[in-house]
C-alpha cells in the first residue's frame, strides 16, 4: 500500500473522525518516522504523547517480543505476574495505594469518576477545569469542559460542574460535591501549566471538605514533565492519579492509582476491563519504567528547557508554555497552517486549537533532533 491508496481506504472505510495529511507511515526509529514512499519525518508528537521511548526501542521491542511468545492473555479471572509487578512498582513510585488497570486514559478516568461517587454517601457531584481534556467517553467528555468535544452528544451525563482553571475563588462546593478533578497541565487547552499556589489551594480545600483530589496525568505522567509524576514538580499530592499514553509506550494501557483505604471501595464485580492491565500491557508499563531512570528524566527537563529557549527566539513567538517535554507554543498567525507546512518539510508537530503548536517528543529525543526540530519550525515560521 502507498500513501494514494491509503487516502482511498480511508474515504472508503474510516469513519471520517481524524483529519490526517496525505501520507501513509510504514515505519518507525527512535525519534524519525518513514512513510510509504521512503520519505523521513521527525516526530515531535510522538503518537500524542504516547511514545515516552521513541519508535521501537530495542529493549522494549525485545521485552514485548518475549513476552507475545510466553504469555498473551488470560483475563482478569486470574493472576499473572507482571499486572502484579506493574501494580506494586506504580504504587511504591507514588501514593502507596492500589491500582485498578484499564486500557486508555477515558478509561482510567472512568474508574477515577466511579471511585469519587463511592468515597461519601449521597455525594456524586465531580467539579473539573474550563478547558479541560478528561476523554470521549460519555462521562468523561461530560468532565470535559469544553464545548467542541460535547457538540452533538447532548444531554450529558449530569452531576459535573466546571470552575475556572487556576481561580481558587471560581470553586464551589456544596453538599453534593464528591470530587474535584484536574489536570497539572492542561494539554488540550494548548498546554497552560497550574499554577503550583492554585494546586495547594485545591489540596487544602478538598481537606477541609473531605472530599477527593484526582489528578488526571494521563498527558503529564510517566517522565513527560521530567519528574516520573507532574505532581511531584508540584509536590502536591492527590488521592487519585489516572494514568496512560507515556506508560505503555505505544501499548494501549490505562491505569488509576489510589491512596491506601481508597482502592478497597471498589468491591468484587464492581469494576472490571477484561483487556485491562493484561500480560503485553503491563509488559510494555515495566519495561518502560524500567528505562526510564534518573539520568533520562533529568535529560527530559533539561532538554525541555533548552528547547524553550531556542524557541522563544523565534520569529511570530507569542509564548512558549510548559514543562519538560510538554511544550505549547503560542503563535501569531495559523497553527494548523504551521502544521502542515512543518509536515511538507519532514516534521511532525500538532495545534491542539488555532493559535497554538504543541510538542510532544519522545522523551529519548537527542540534542541534534532537537536543533534540528528547532531550525524546521524557523524556516516555517519565516515563511508564514
Ligand atoms: C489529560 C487527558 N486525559 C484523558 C485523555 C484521554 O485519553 P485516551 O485518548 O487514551 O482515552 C487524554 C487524551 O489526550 C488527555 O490528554
Amino acid at each position: 500500500m502507498n500513501s494514494r491508496d491509503a487516502i482511498l481506504y480511508e474515504k472508503e472505510y474510516l469513519c471520517p473522525t481524524y483529519t490526517r495529511p496525505d501520507a501513509l507511515f510504514v515505519k518507525g526509529i527512535g525519534s524519525r518516522v518513514y512513510d510509504a514512499e521512503g520519505n523521513s519525518y521527525l516526530d515531535l508528537v510522538g503518537g500524542l504523547g504516547v511514545l515516552s521511548l521513541g519508535h521501537c526501542h530495542p529493549v522494549f521491542v525485545e521485552e514485548i517480543k518475549l513476552q507475545l511468545q510466553t504469555l498473551i492473555h488470560t483475563s482478569n479471572l486470574y493472576h499473572t505476574e507482571l499486572q502484579l509487578l506493574l501494580a506494586k512498582m506504580l504504587s511504591e513510585l507514588s501514593l502507596e495505594g492500589k491500582v485498578f488497570f484499564a486500557n486508555s486514559g477515558a478509561e482510567a478516568n472512568e474508574a477515577a469518576i466511579k471511585l469519587a461517587r463511592l468515597y461519601r454517601d449521597g455525594r456524586f457531584k465531580i467539579l473539573t477545569a474550563e478547558g479541560s481534556f478528561h476523554g470521549r467517553t460519555l462521562a468523561t467528555l461530560s468532565a470535559t469542559a469544553q464545548e467542541k468535544v460535547q457538540k452533538g452528544f447532548k444531554p450529558l451525563v449530569p452531576h459535573f460542574s466546571h470552575f475556572e482553571f487556576n481561580n481558587l475563588s471560581s470553586i464551589e462546593i456544596d453538599e453534593e460535591t464528591s470530587a474535584i478533578m484536574v489536570e497539572p497541565i492542561q494539554g488540550e487547552r494548548g498546554v497552560y501549566p497550574a499554577d503550583k499556589e492554585f494546586l495547594e489551594g485545591l489540596r487544602k480545600l478538598c481537606n477541609k471538605e473531605d472530599i477527593l483530589l484526582i489528578f488526571d496525568e494521563v498527558q503529564t505522567g510517566i517522565g513527560r514533565t521530567g519528574s516520573l509524576f507532574a505532581y511531584q514538580e508540584y509536590g502536591v499530592i492527590p488521592d487519585i492519579i489516572t494514568l496512560a499514553k507515556g506508560l505503555g509506550g505505544g501499548i494501549p494501557i490505562g491505569c488509576m492509582i489510589a491512596r491506601k483505604g481508597l482502592g478497597e471501595l471498589l468491591g468484587p464485580g464492581m469494576h472490571a476491563s477484561t483487556l485491562g492491565g493484561n500480560p503485553i500491557a503491563t509488559r510494555a508499563g515495566l519495561s518502560v519504567l524500567s528505562i526510564l531512570n534518573k539520568e533520562l528524566l533529568a535529560g527530559v527537563r533539561e532538554n525541555g528547557n533548552c528547547l524553550k529557549e531556542k524557541l522563544r527566539r523565534l520569529p511570530r513567538i507569542k509564548e512558549v508554555r510548559g514543562m519538560g517535554l510538554m511544550i505549547g507554543i503560542e503563535i501569531d498567525g495559523d497553527a494548523n497552517s504551521v502544521v502542515k507546512m512543518c509536515f511538507k518539510n519532514g516534521l511532525l508537530v500538532n495545534a491542539p486549537n488555532s493559535s497554538c503548536v504543541r510538542l510532544l517528543p519522545p522523551l529519548i529525543i537527542t540534542k541534534e533532533e532537537i536543533d534540528e526540530g528547532v531550525s524546521i519550525l524557523k524556516r516555517v515560521l519565516n515563511g508564514l
